[in-house]
């Protein structure tokens, strides 16, 4: 197959990208002509250990390729040297310094483990291939020479162009007064971390460390109006060696957005004591995960936040109050670069930070983050991401065409207007299934394995008791009722069956359902039933609208994002009407999404680039705005939807029947209720 023998065939994996070569080349610089990212720190000096390359051996018939260890130049001087004092893995090759011979498939490993660094396997374990804003660069600086009078700067910015390529290099300003010392202390070989996160020719020395310093950090942390999340990842390897999280300390100044926003306008220093409970509150998570590490602050160089627009504005400094109020306007909507020192962060005096674009004034950095991370603009199918809060955050699209909104679900979902509801904690019931004859319930909570018939359940709750019913189980209970006919299509809880089951309990002229009773007792009311049913009548009708945009009656892939949409059970979230009908093998939990697209984003400035285009051309649709928001938004009120099927989930699941109105036939009934959805809701006559 190789019809040029002279210039052998390579290809690189995972990337999947190919090319020939000519005998003799270095697998680095094959690498590097490609595009292909491999680390390098020692510039191809065989000391820093960061090329490590393994070839895969065999035949690749779909690529027509005969790969075998000895299409590589044998061990060399230099390689030797490497194992010998810092040990080269097994199969482990140094890419600077092995030539190519013949065919070769070669893998890029995303975990070359270097001076036996701490690490801990992350939440996310999805590996990405890199190519970090900020690279370490060894060099070795000429000594200075009475006949040439170049400053000692001039001349390791040299060193730095000729050797790494920079066209254009600058250095911080904080650096100056230590370049001198740093290159005599390091006996004129110095490293320096360069930060270049557009292009080559706006390259700066952020960072400079007298020998070979073979380590840098970045963190990716996600600010959430109730929790901060941080990762703090190696930049030379990927690997993520700590996470942390906090509550965001804001709390204390409103639960929620809106009312945070109100205290920045009530109060003349709301807005300073935000920005700085949040500042201060990311310092000591950086504390804590250099600690988890073991790494010092000052070899963090890198840095990336996400945030919903009001986490974003008050973490930068500027006041959210525009956002408070239509049209909503975000002071800045692009990506924005900066020295994480000028907003209080304490790490390298040269860290940069890197906070990516905001879609809208309601649909965050965090939004731009999840869908980095799902990618509904890589694939053909039809994708919705939602991320529920208080605010629930919406995109649906696909490589055509993306498009975005937020809906005002309010805090229903996190327990707040649901007379028994509360925050997941230990206690709290977090699933539940009625008897659809008995109507009895049964229910498992946070910090006990057994459902609350089971043997060993009494024991096993007695540490917490049995609190509360928290957002999960809202979802679980509510869907349930309906599902076992306690409550109808309109959300009525039947007081009919206050006369078969002492569940149904009459509250003046409503009923409740008793979910426990016991100390507190736990009841569902009719007030919490319609708290839910607006809450999901708001994030459906703003799908809905999305969905109009895009011209399509079904979705074919849900990402479910958040800490919500990690534990609600999507069969659930369907029946209640939450999410639109789909393939439920295709309704997945995303977890922390926006995390994950921070953590992207830090690892390989290539995704800043992908996410700002992908901002740029997403569709922006404010939900107050738009006419038929009303209009979708009475239909999604009844349970599991008004006007719209739900194909996909009966298959799974047996959903009640349509209450017919007294008058009608069997037949005729059916009749009407099909004419009268497709009419949009006036009933003809039959
Ligand atoms: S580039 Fe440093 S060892 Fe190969």
């Amino acid at each position: 197959m190789n019809d040029t023998p002279s210039h052998p065939l390579v290809l690189f994996m995972p990337s999947g990208k190919r090319g020939r070569f000519p005998v003799g080349t270095s697998v680095l610089d094959a690498a590097r002509q490609l595009g292909v990212y491999v680390e390098s720190v020692c510039g191809g000096r065989a000391t820093c250990g960061r090329c490590q390359v393994s070839v895969q051996e065999g035949h690749f018939a779909k690529h027509g390729i005969s790969s075998a260890q000895d299409h590589l130049s044998p061990f060399g001087p230099k390689e030797e040297r490497y194992d010998r004092v810092r040990g080269l893995p097994e199969g482990r090759r140094l890419s600077c310094s092995t030539q190519i011979l013949g065919d070769l498939v070669i893998d890029v490993p995303q975990d070359t483990v270097v001076n036996a660094q701490v690490v801990r396997k992350a939440a996310d374990e999805r590996v990405f291939e890199r190519n970090p804003a900020v690279r370490m660069c060894y060099v070795e600086v000429e000594e200075p020479d009475m006949h040439k009078p170049l400053g000692d700067l001039d001349r390791l910015l040299e060193a730095l162009k000729r050797d790494w390529q920079f066209e254009r290099l600058d250095i911080d300003v904080h650096l100056l007064p230590k370049v001198q010392k740093i290159l005599r202390q390091g006996e004129w070989k110095v490293t320096a971390a360069v930060h270049h996160d557009r292009a080559a020719d706006s390259a700066r020395v952020i960072a400079l460390y007298p020998g070979l310093k073979n380590e840098a950090y970045g963190i990716a942390c996600d600010i959430g109006s109730t929790t901060i999340a941080m990762h703090l990842s190696s930049l030379l390897s990927g690997r993520t060696v700590a996470s942390a999280g906090t509550s965001n300390p804001q709390i204390r100044f409103g639960e929620d957005l809106m009312s945070r926003v109100s205290y920045v306008m009530m109060n003349p220093d709301g807005r300073e004591a935000m920005t700085a409970a949040v500042r201060d509150a990311l310092n000591s998570l950086i504390d804590k995960v250099c600690e988890q590490g073991g790494v010092s602050r000052t070899d963090i160089l890198d840095s990336v936040f996400v945030g919903n627009p009001i986490m974003h504005h008050l973490f930068l400094g500027i006041d959210p109050t525009e956002l408070g109020g239509a049209p909503f306007a975000l002071a800045v909507s692009g990506a924005v670069e900066l020295k994480s020192s000028d907003i209080g962060l304490l790490m390298n005096e040269g860290t940069r930070t890197y906070v990516l674009p905001c879609i809208a004034g309601h649909v965050g950095a965090d939004a731009a983050a999840a869908a980095l991370s799902e990618g509904p603009h890589r694939q053909d199918e039809m994708m919705l991401l939602v991320d529920i809060g208080t605010n629930a955050e919406i995109v649906l699209g696909n490589a055509a065409r993306v498009v975005a909104a937020s809906s005002p679900t309010g805090p229903a979902f996190e327990g707040a207007e649901i007379s028994a509801g509360q925050r997941a904690a230990p206690g709290a019931i977090e699933r539940v299934r009625i008897d659809p004859v008995s109507l009895e319930p049964r229910f498992r909570i946070i910090g006990a394995e057994q459902w609350s018939d089971e043997p060993g359940f009494a024991e096993a709750s007695t540490a917490t008791g049995i609190t509360g019913i928290c957002g999960s189980a809202i979802i679980e209970v509510v869907a349930e009722m309906f599902l076992a006919g306690i409550i109808s299509e309109d959300g009525v809880i039947d007081g009919a069956l206050a006369a078969r089951s002492p569940r149904i309990l009459q509250n003046g002229r409503t009923f409740s359902y008793l979910l426990h009773d016991g100390e507190p007792r736990i009841t569902v009311t009719q007030n919490d039933i319609r708290a839910i049913q607006l809450a999901k009548a708001a994030l459906y009708a703003g799908v809905k609208l999305l969905m109009d945009k895009q011209g399509v009656d079904h979705v074919d892939r849900i990402g479910l994002a958040g800490a919500f949409g990690t534990f609600i059970d999507p069969k659930y979230a369907m029946v209640l009407g939450l999410i639109p009908d789909c393939d439920l093998e295709k309704v997945k939990a995303v977890g922390n999404a926006a995390g994950t697209g921070a953590r992207m984003c830090l690892l390989n400035r290539d995704y800043r680039r992908e996410i700002e285009d992908t901002v740029r051309r997403i569709e922006k649709i404010e939900t107050a705005l738009e006419p038929k928001f009303q209009e979708h938004f009475v239909a999604a009120m009844a349970l599991p939807n008004k006007v719209d099927h739900f194909p996909q989930l009966s298959r799974v699941v047996t959903l009640p029947e349509r209450k017919q109105s007294a008058d009608a036939t069997a037949d005729g009934g059916a009749r009407r209720r099909r004419r009268s959805r497709e009419s949009g809701g006036a009933v003809p006559e039959v």
